[in-house]
């Protein structure tokens, strides 16, 4: 290494003792594209002397055939490991960068400024102290500036410093730093940060990167490596209550249970009093195992097993948590919400919403506001699309334990992640449960539904026939209906053409919309399956991730997705109503299959091509569906004598 520490040679130990009481900084940087992000960081780890003397080697070759300075070594290089980045002149993932000095040891959290990466950036930020924000001189406080800092404000990083970069292209000119510091100020005064500190810096000449420059003698702050090696940081942790979220348990015999994860906040002791939520049984602590040692203490940030004194039931997703100020439990939020993926927000879609270490299905219930990032207005809106911030309201499918953000960065935090592409398309942050979700308690009915279908004799079952407009779903279902009917069942059909009329009256054809219909309709055909009957649902309900909400709403055999496939030149041929005519001279906007969406089941229950078979076959090959599937044999779920279909 190009840095040596004499006392490395004097005496190891003491040079190892020194650097392991150093405190630690976490810092984050962010920036636009050009703001010379990487160049900043390459040029700390350098004049920091950290540089391996290979490493050093290898930019200045690399430098003469990809670099983008010159005839000095492109520091960035250092920083852009990645051979795609280097190609397209942009970082890509977050990287973590480790260096040290005499006074501090720092975590760089190096992530792009590129806009498509805020999701990267909002994953790097939330453990960090400060925030570093990189500006261009040239180019003043930008969209992405004010986005960035809103984004490190709300993901709670106390501390922001500002460093002007660039200096060297506007000539070191004093009026150029001092009016976008009063801009940022202006701007920031509305966010959370407790400190903000502005510094002009040249990463690529290195003025008041590690030393002061005498190019800006009208500047008498810190370098920014001096400003980061003094500046105090207040981590809520320690103080904070004790949390556990339960990663697994684990349990190799029968006599030991242990229940692991990594401590999100606070300190935990031996004997000290726990509670277990969500059911919010109490135990105390027998024991705390770091590996195979057993501590009396352990802290945050550790990652432990405890065993308690009792046997209360703890699994995976539960949260151990000190007694004193437990943390709330709701299923329904006020939060946050970063939206992060090219897809836009659907209120009212079911999504994964996952914490430290829970998962559950949830939607977004309203969108109260969106942030302009201009001035920071709230603006009613629909949706929000890449990089947007709002304010929602989330329904949860369970109850979780939380605290709010801002008093627990960890057990505050979530990201949502969309069902079918696995993509992890938003990151929030709790603000605090709704009382609604106190508010409202289930009331159990004496008669359950289970005594309403043994009443009718029956097992009720939703009858879902998905497919494009005219292609057969309301025809075949009333077949159905009928046939069933006619042996004795209780049945009713729902059709889209029908409730339109009525309960979903004020909801038109926009994919909003056609989400908000079928979550109404899956509702509804749920309550009527809860009172014992047989249900046709007859909609084209274009989306997979819709059809597979209703089918998570009911139980197993409850739901049967039935694929009406007709192709979309039968169906226009056919055109009973006359609207494929009218939708192909524009008189209709967003018709499914011209100009609006139909994605086909991958994996339907039954599969029905109407080329091939009459509406009678059909309703036939439902019925016959139903015959193999009610379980006849099997008493958990069969209710009454199973129906004799
Ligand atoms: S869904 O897409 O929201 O599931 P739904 O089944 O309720 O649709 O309603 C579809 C019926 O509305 C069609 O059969 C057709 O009669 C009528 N309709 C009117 N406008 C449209 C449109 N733009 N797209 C599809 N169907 C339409």
């Amino acid at each position: 290494m190009a840095h040596h520490d004499p006392l490395i040679a004097q005496d190891i130990a003491a040079y190892l003792s020194a650097q392991e009481r150093k405190s630690f900084l976490r810092v984050f940087t962010c920036g636009s594209v050009d703001d010379g992000k990487s160049t900043l960081i390459g040029r700390l780890l350098y004049d920091s002397k950290l540089i391996y003397e290979d490493q050093m080697a290898a930019i200045e070759k690399d430098s003469k055939t990809s670099g983008t300075t010159g005839e000095k070594p492109d520091l960035a290089l250092l920083v852009d490991g990645l051979a795609a980045e280097r190609e397209q002149g942009i970082t890509i993932d977050v990287a973590y960068r480790f260096f040290s000095t005499d006074k501090r040891k720092f975590i760089i959290a190096d992530t792009p400024g590129h806009v498509q990466y805020t999701r990267n950036m909002a994953t790097g930020a939330s453990t960090a102290d400060v925030a570093v924000l990189l500006i261009d001189a040239r180019y003043g406080v930008v969209e992405q500036t004010r986005r960035h800092a809103f984004i490190a404000s709300l993901l709670g990083i106390p501390q922001v410093v500002v460093a002007v970069n660039k200096m060297d292209l506007v000539g070191f000119d004093q009026s150029v730093f001092n009016d976008i510091d009063v801009s940022f100020r202006a701007f920031a005064s509305e966010l959370r940060f407790a400190d903000i500190m502005t510094i002009p810096v040249s990463a690529l000449d290195g003025d008041n990167v590690t030393t002061s420059s005498d190019k800006t003698a009208w500047y008498k702050g810190p370098s920014l490596l001096g400003f980061l090696e003094d500046v105090r940081v207040d981590r809520e942790s320690l103080e904070a209550p004790f949390r556990l979220p339960v990663q697994w348990v684990n349990r190799p015999n029968l006599d030991f249970r242990g229940f692991a994860g990594t401590i999100a906040s606070g300190t935990v002791s031996k004997g000290q009093e726990v509670i277990t939520l969500p059911s919010g049984k109490r135990s105390a602590i027998k024991d705390i195992l770091l590996h195979t040692d057993s501590l009396d203490h352990a802290r945050q940030g550790q990652s432990v097993t405890l065993t308690l004194e009792d046997e209360i039931d703890v699994s995976r997703g539960d949260m151990l948590c000190g007694t004193d100020r437990p943390p709330e439990v709701a299923d329904q939020f006020q939060a946050h919400l970063i939206w992060m993926d090219d897809k836009r927000l659907f209120p009212g879609r079911q999504y994964i919403i996952r914490t430290a270490n829970s998962s559950a299905s949830g939607s977004v219930t309203s969108l109260k506001h969106r942030t302009d990032i201009e001035d920071l207005s709230e603006a009613a809106a629909k949706t929000l699309n890449l990089n947007e911030i709002g304010v929602v309201t989330l329904s949860l499918s369970k109850p979780i334990p939380f605290d709010p953000y801002t008093e627990n960065r960890k057990t505050g935090a979530f990201i949502v992640v969309d069902r079918t592409t696995n993509r992890t398309v938003g990151a929030g942050m709790i603000d605090f449960a709704l009382r609604r979700a106190h508010n409202i308690v289930r009331q159990d009915l004496i008669v359950d539904r289970i005594a309403r279908a043994s009443q009718k004799g029956q097992q009720p079952t939703v009858l879902w026939f998905t497919g494009l407009s005219g292609s057969g779903k309301s025809t075949i279902a009333n077949l159905v209906d009928e046939a069933l009917f006619e042996r004795g069942h209780h049945t009713y059909t729902l059709d889209g053409d029908n409730v339109r009329h009525g309960l979903n009256r004020d909801l038109g054809f926009t994919k909003e919309d056609r989400i908000e219909n079928i979550r109404r309709i899956g509702e509804v055909a749920k309550l009527m399956s809860n009172a014992g009957l047989i249900v046709m649902c007859s909609f084209i309900s274009p989306y997979r991730a819709e059809r597979r909400m209703v089918r998570d709403m009911l139980g197993e055999n409850e739901f049967f997705e039935i694929f009406i496939d007709t192709p979309l030149d039968v169906a226009e041929e056919r055109d009973v109503k006359g609207l494929y005519k009218r939708a192909r001279a524009g008189e209709i906007k967003n018709f499914t299959g011209i100009d609006s969406e139909y994605q086909p089941p991958d994996d339907p229950d039954l599969r029905i091509d109407t080329t091939e078979l009459s509406p009678e076959d059909a309703a036939d090959r439902v019925l016959e569906l139903l015959r193999s599937r009610y379980r006849l044999d099997d008493p958990a779920n069969v209710v009454g004598d199973g129906g004799g279909i």
